[in-house]
């Protein structure tokens, strides 16, 4: 009986052992994944956004940029990288509807890039 519960404690202390290293690796890697360049956030904006923000759309519902927001340069960029910001990672309503189907890393991937202060470079 005693034998037996004791067993029972050192398993207990085991499966914590594994819980608590398997989350300290999964934390470790999500940090690296941390991209935050401007590259990235080029990237992302060309492929998600500038369908229609930009000074030549080319989704036909959008013949101007809506509000006159364009991101084609990093002047742009920087100028609305807070709303980028907020639209993607906080109210995740753009891009509008999701058509381009904008992953959940790739909004983390913009946040971060803003939180980083929007560098211009590399
Ligand atoms: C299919 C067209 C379309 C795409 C693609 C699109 N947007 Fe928009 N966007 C709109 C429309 C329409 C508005 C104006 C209405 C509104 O604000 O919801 C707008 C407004 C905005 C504004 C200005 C208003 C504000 O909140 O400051 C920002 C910033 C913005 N979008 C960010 C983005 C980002 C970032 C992407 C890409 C991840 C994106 N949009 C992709 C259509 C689009």
């Amino acid at each position: 009986m005693t034998r037996g519960l004791h067993e029972w404690g050192a398993w207990g202390t085991w499966q914590g052992l594994v819980y608590l290293t398997f989350s300290a690796l999964a934390l470790g890697s999500a940090c690296d994944r941390g991209e935050s360049s401007y590259r990235a956030a080029r990237a992302l904006l060309d492929r998600h956004c500038l369908g229609c923000h930009s000074e030549r759309p080319s989704v036909k519902a959008f013949p101007i940029a809506p509000g006159g927001v364009r991101f084609d340069t990093p002047a742009d960029m920087k100028k609305y990288a807070e709303r980028i910001r907020v639209r993607t990672a906080v109210d995740r309503n753009m891009p509008l509807l999701n058509k381009t189907g904008m992953t959940d890393d790739e909004r983390e991937t913009l946040a971060r890039w803003v939180l980083a202060g929007a560098p211009l470079a590399p």
